[in-house]
């Protein structure tokens, strides 16, 4: 019956998606058609499993998946929250690690401190909002960029960026510093709600199949 539905996953471009497919590798869910580089198919499928496959922009992988266009989702808990999507968050896969935090010269520290009203560049306005307003009930104006959010402070757009730090060598080369952490990231698995009660059986056993391969050191 539920098996005879395909299961879609949408997965967020790039090394995130070439990481994931070698994780369902080692626990036996392949798709050979996907390894194909020149390739120009945008959907995937493996037909012995009844799975199928897409690429999708990270900020549209909880989009597909809030409204079933794909069951599961994997993409980066900053895509997670600054999307705020109906969605379940089932699994952290543990890999794509960094770090959301809120960066600037070491001068803006004291504006931190001081909670004034300063200026926040960044790709993820509602985190940074949240953030700010939520957890340090500090008034800020936001100001969204769409990349090379450190240019911000360098050419005073704004006093402090909110961004991701991964080895922390983006902010070092221009003189800008951790000033303080927002939250921890990571890739994740989410499900559409409505597929986690139609195909429960399926996704229980997948969840459970990475859950174990994660806790044995993959
Ligand atoms: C991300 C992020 C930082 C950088 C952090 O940018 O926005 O700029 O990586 O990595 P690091 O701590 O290892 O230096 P990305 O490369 O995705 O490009 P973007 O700035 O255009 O968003």
């Amino acid at each position: 019956m539920s098996d005879e539905r395909y299961l879609t996953f949408a997965l967020g471009k790039g090394r995130l998606a070439r990481r994931t497919m070698e994780l369902f590798e080692e626990i036996g869910i392949t798709c050979e058609e996907m390894k194909d580089k020149e390739s120009r198919k945008l959907i995937f499928v493996n037909e012995a499993m009844k799975l199928r496959f897409f690429l999708a922009k990270g900020p549209d992988v909880p989009t597909y998946v809030e409204y079933g266009a794909a069951d599961i989702g994997v993409v980066g808990r900053d895509t997670i929250l600054e999307e705020n999507r109906n969605v379940y968050e089932v699994l952290d896969l543990g890999y794509g690690k960094c770090r959301m935090c809120v960066c600037g010269p070491a001068s803006a520290r004291e504006l931190l401190q001081h909670h004034e009203r300063i200026r926040v560049a960044s790709k993820y306005p509602d985190i940074a909002r949240d953030y700010f307003y939520n957890k340090k009930h500090q008034t800020v104006d936001i100001i969204k960029l769409n990349g090379s959010v450190e240019l911000g402070p360098l050419v005073e757009l704004s006093d402090v960026i909110v961004d991701i730090v991964e080895t922390g060598s983006t902010l070092r080369e221009n003189g800008l510093e951790v000033l303080e952490e927002v939250c921890p990231l990571s890739a994740r698995m989410i499900v559409n709600p409505v597929s986690m009660q139609m195909e429960n059986a399926r996704i229980q056993k997948l969840v459970a199949d990475i859950r174990n391969r994660l806790e044995n050191g993959w």
